[in-house]
């Protein structure tokens, strides 16, 4: 994972904003952090920080409470998502709304976004460059939602927090541990509608995300020191390119 795919530069709670961050929360309405991110949106929406913004129709900056005690993060928009400018609301988002009822959670009390805004041409998948360029966006929706539990949807989402060359398959469904805050990696929904043999480890998750989500403690909480590479302070120094793989 290379320096530049440290997501976590800022990220834990507790941690406070660092003047060399380019995407700060705006200064703005500074006690407000519903009203930064706001802000955040309307300023990223003229985005032309890489090529997909020349395809997009529109930016998908992310819906729910700010802050948010859960955040699940996808990987890129869809064609329904970039037509109608939310997350999730399309194929992938049906079985995620499955997901979410069998855990109990409903969609108005967490937070949904994807590690890149605008959705890729065809759906192909993200590329690099396009992750980096959209990093900071994550970032600073991370600083301002404070979250304590995140869920990654696919390889590339959880590879970016866990900061992981790991494949999914050996993560989804286990429970990391790292700055301070519980990740639940879990395979990308839309990857269950071609691969039925994800589905039901998918759904055999729910109960696990119930009680991260609706908080009875801490379930089988593995250290990232499980994951290799080991921790992401020590991963942003291995080149790790984000590159082909199961999501
Ligand atoms: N797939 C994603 O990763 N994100 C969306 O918003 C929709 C589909």
């Amino acid at each position: 994972m290379s320096e530049q795919l440290n997501i976590f530069a800022q990220t834990a709670a507790d941690a406070a904003p660092a003047a060399s961050q380019p995407e700060e929360p705006p200064a703005a309405a500074a006690s407000d952090p519903a009203a930064q991110m706001a802000q955040m949106e309307r300023a990223a929406a003229d985005c032309t920080k890489c090529g997909l913004a020349r395809t997009r129709t529109q930016v998908v900056w992310g819906t729910g409470p700010v802050p948010a005690r859960v955040v699940f993060i996808g990987e890129a928009p869809g064609r329904r998502e970039d037509a109608g400018g939310e997350p999730f609301i399309g194929a992938a988002g049906k079985i995620l709304d499955e997901l979410l009822e069998r855990a109990h959670i409903r969609r108005a009390d967490i937070y949904i976004t994807n590690i890149v805004k605008c959705r890729p041409p065809e759906n192909r998948d993200p590329a690099d460059s396009e992750i980096v360029a959209c990093r900071d966006y994550l970032n600073a929706q991370l600083r301002l939602l404070r979250p304590r539990v995140i869920v990654t949807l696919g390889a590339f989402a959880t590879r970016l927090i866990l900061q992981t060359g790991a494949g999914i398959s050996g993560l989804q469904g286990r429970v990391f541990e790292t700055h301070g805050l519980q990740v639940l990696p879990l395979y990308h929904p839309a990857a269950t509608i071609y691969d039925s043999n994800k589905r039901d480890p998918l759904f055999a998750a729910a109960p696990l995300l119930d009680r991260l989500a609706n908080g009875d403690g801490a379930p089988c909480t593995t250290p990232t020191a499980g994951v290799a590479p080991a921790a992401p302070t020590a991963a942003a120094t291995q080149p790790a390119p984000v590159g082909q793989e199961d999501s």
